[in-house]
């Protein structure tokens, strides 16, 4: 069984050419609903779409691109819209064949033959519209070779990089895993061409490493948890370390308990497969004295049990995910050079794989975390806390962060709160929040800020250490509590913790995700990044 994805995501190329230039078998043009009150009339005239509609405004009409395609082709567009009873709203695709005389698909340029054209709607133009169009486009394109696009013709920047961000992120795929190779019709879209001149290359190449980098975070949540330990993890950052020129530095469990990591220890000595903390740091290549330091710590568990605390079956399953915020972490660390992130970026990633052995903590248990904190273990399922507490004491302690901020599968309680559209934000910044908010809404993660509540604060005291990692007073509010926690071990240094139990993980396909692991929280901390990691 491979390690790594055989599947690759769809290459993302810009060419100035129009369309029927750009030597591609299927085509795609954007559909505007005649009726949206913000029609972005300045981008494309009417006189542009073409053929005209034949209700007027209240049917649907094509973008730039049409009228040359419809007459190459001899296509009635309006009327395969009118046959799907198409609208033009966000992500609705019509597909029309192309026959010439009857025979064949219809030549253009004498070089390839066109044998389809998509008609994809745009609805409001936002750029959450655009995303969706993009996956829209990218699902109906699996198998398809090559396809050159004029969705994005009159897209600004930030439409464009929500459009291919979305296409490749959609057809997501994991190959490797079944004896047989993935089938030609279920693999990503090959190529997407972007033809006109909305799509600027860098914007492009922007969005292609966003997205690659969500591949990587769903590979390695995907990928099952008798390959994936805490030595696999390690091992795929060092790859990727070496792709993306990072620093990478693993402690194995021997430097673990020298230096004091009681933490993640105590999470991992229940497995035979021992604890690692990974280390992934970047610099950006213009960094002096004052750039600032971003620390991201992930939750690594590559398999959550709960230990002597056992789940049940039910809740075991999806738990090798329960390395999903490290692998966000890593995700992140391996697109920040081609962003082009101006500041400072070490990833710390705390991998232990949470079994239930002869060896495994048990419930009352008395851990010393690295910062010295003695904490109660009252529950070994509320393992996830306990590794970040201490990746969050080393940052604090020896690597001068200007922001902190933890990534974690960590409370079933954030699902309850929020189900899996929204990830829980906690920060006692107000400038922070704002700033992971928006990033995360730009980005098409949404997060939504929860209180650190002071009053229950008292709720995790200990009859006999300094404190319990858990509530003992039944005040409620799982997620709250975990962060209470945790934002004890980050003293006064600016944090925000993602609570991302629920988002981490897609039931069905839809738009830009995939069923199974969603790497979620990728895209907002590299938007976030990209914007110069804003704390105030
Ligand atoms: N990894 C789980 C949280 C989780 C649950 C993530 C469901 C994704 C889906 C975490 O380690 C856990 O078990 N948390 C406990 C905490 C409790 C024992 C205080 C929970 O949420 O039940
Ligand atoms: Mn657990
Ligand atoms: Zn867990």
């Amino acid at each position: 069984m491979s390690a790594e994805n055989t599947v690759s995501p769809t290459e993302v190329v810009v060419d100035a050419r129009p369309l029927l230039d750009a030597e591609a078998g299927v085509l795609a043009l954007a559909v505007w609903p005649g009726e949206a009150p913000d029609q972005p009339s300045e981008r494309v005239s009417r006189d542009d779409a073409a053929p005209a509609g034949p209700d007027g405004d209240s049917s649907p009409w094509v973008g730039p691109g049409g009228a040359e395609v419809a007459d190459a082709l001899g296509l009635d567009l309006f009327a395969a819209l009118d046959r799907d009873h198409a609208t033009g709203k966000a992500g609705e695709v019509v597909a029309v064949q192309v026959f010439a005389e009857g025979r064949g698909a219809a030549s253009v340029d004498g070089e390839v033959d066109v044998t389809e054209v998509l008609l994809v709607g745009l609805g409001d133009g936002s750029p959450a519209a655009y995303r969706k169009a993009g996956a829209a486009l990218a699902r109906a394109a699996r198998g398809v070779d090559r396809l050159a696009s004029a969705v994005t013709a009159t897209a600004d920047d930030a439409a464009t990089r929500a459009f291919v961000e979305g296409a490749v992120l959609a057809t997501y795929t994991l190959g490797g895993f079944r004896s047989t190779p993935v089938r030609e019709t279920r693999l990503p879209l090959g190529t997407l061409v972007l033809t006109g001149d909305g799509a600027r290359v860098d914007v492009v190449a922007a969005a292609v490493a966003v997205a690659r980098a969500g591949w990587t975070a769903r590979d390695l949540a995907q990928t099952p948890s008798n390959i994936k330990d805490p030595e696999w993890l390690a091992a795929q950052a060092l790859r990727l370390g070496a792709e993306h020129r990072l620093d990478v530095r693993v402690r194995d469990e021997k430097a673990l308990a020298d230096e004091g990591f009681g933490g993640i220890l105590a999470v991992g000595m229940g497995s035979e497969r021992p604890p690692r903390l990974i280390a992934l740091r970047y610099e950006p290549p213009k960094a002096g004295r004052d750039t600032p330091h971003v620390v991201l710590v992930g939750k690594g568990i590559t398999y959550d049990t709960g230990g002597l605390s056992l789940k049940p079956r039910e809740g075991m399953v999806p738990m090798k995910a329960d390395m999903t915020g490290g692998a966000v972490v890593m995700g992140v660390l391996s697109a920040v050079r081609e962003l082009g992130v101006g500041v400072r970026v070490t990833g710390l990633v705390a991998a232990a794989e949470n079994a239930l052995g002869a060896a495994a903590q048990r419930p009352s248990d008395v851990i010393r975390q690295y910062d010295g904190t003695t904490v109660e273990v009252l529950n070994t399922d509320a393992e996830g806390r306990l590794v970040l507490a201490d990746g969050i004491g080393y940052a604090v302690a020896e690597l001068e962060p200007t922001v902190v901020v933890d990534v974690a599968t960590l409370t079933g309680a954030a699902t309850t709160a929020l189900g899996r559209g929204h990830g829980a934000l906690y920060s006692p910044s107000d400038a922070l929040a704002d700033a992971l908010r928006s990033a995360g809404e730009a980005s098409g993660e949404l997060l939504w800020r929860m209180p650190l509540v002071e009053d229950y604060r008292s709720a995790l005291e200990s009859s006999i250490a300094d404190i319990s990692h858990i509530d003992t007073e039944h005040v409620g509010g799982g997620s709250i509590t975990a962060a209470l926690f945790l934002q004890r071990f980050v003293g006064d240094v600016p944090w925000a913790h993602l609570d991302i139990a629920g988002p981490a993980r897609a039931d069905s396909d839809k738009g830009e995700l995939t069923k199974g692991g969603t790497g979620f929280g990728v895209r907002a901390l590299l938007y976030w990044l990209e914007a110069g990691a804003p704390v105030s």
